[in-house]
C-alpha cells in the first residue's frame, strides 16, 4: 500500500477514546460539526456507531437504553437497530450508521468517511 492511500485511510477515522470508557450498554457522544454522533457499547462489547438523532423526533439516541442490538429512544419508546441504524417493528424511519473499529490498545475509532456495511 502507497503513502497516499494509507494517509487517506488514516484521516477519516476519529478516535473516540477506550473502549474501557464507554458504559457496557451505555453510550458515548461525540459532537462533530455534522452533528452528535451516538457510540455504543452492548453488554458482550460489540461497538456501534449511529447519528444521534431519533428518526421519529430527533431523540437523543445516546441516552436510550441498549439492549442486544438495539436501542430504544428515550423520547417515546422508538427502537432502533444499531447495526442498520432502521427502526424497528411496525414504526418507519433510519439513522445514518457509522463503521467502528476497536485496535489492540483498547482504542474505538469512528470512520466518518462511509456508512458502515
Ligand atoms: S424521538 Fe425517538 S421515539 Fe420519538
Amino acid at each position: 500500500m502507497n503513502d497516499m492511500v494509507m494517509k487517506m485511510e488514516s484521516e477519516h477515522w476519529f478516535t473516540v477514546g477506550r473502549l474501557s470508557e464507554i458504559p457496557r450498554r451505555g453510550a458515548r457522544q461525540i459532537i462533530l460539526p455534522r452533528g452528535p454522533i451516538a457510540v455504543f457499547r452492548t453488554q458482550n462489547d460489540k461497538v456501534y456507531a449511529i447519528d444521534d438523532k431519533c428518526p421519529h423526533k430527533g431523540g437523543p439516541l445516546s441516552q436510550g437504553i441498549v439492549h442486544d442490538g438495539s436501542v430504544t429512544c428515550p423520547l417515546h419508546n422508538w427502537v432502533i437497530d444499531l447495526q442498520s441504524g432502521s427502526a424497528m417493528g411496525t414504526d418507519q424511519g433510519c439513522v445514518r450508521t457509522y463503521a467502528v473499529r476497536t485496535d489492540e490498545n483498547g482504542l474505538v475509532s469512528v470512520s466518518l468517511a462511509a456508512p458502515s456495511e
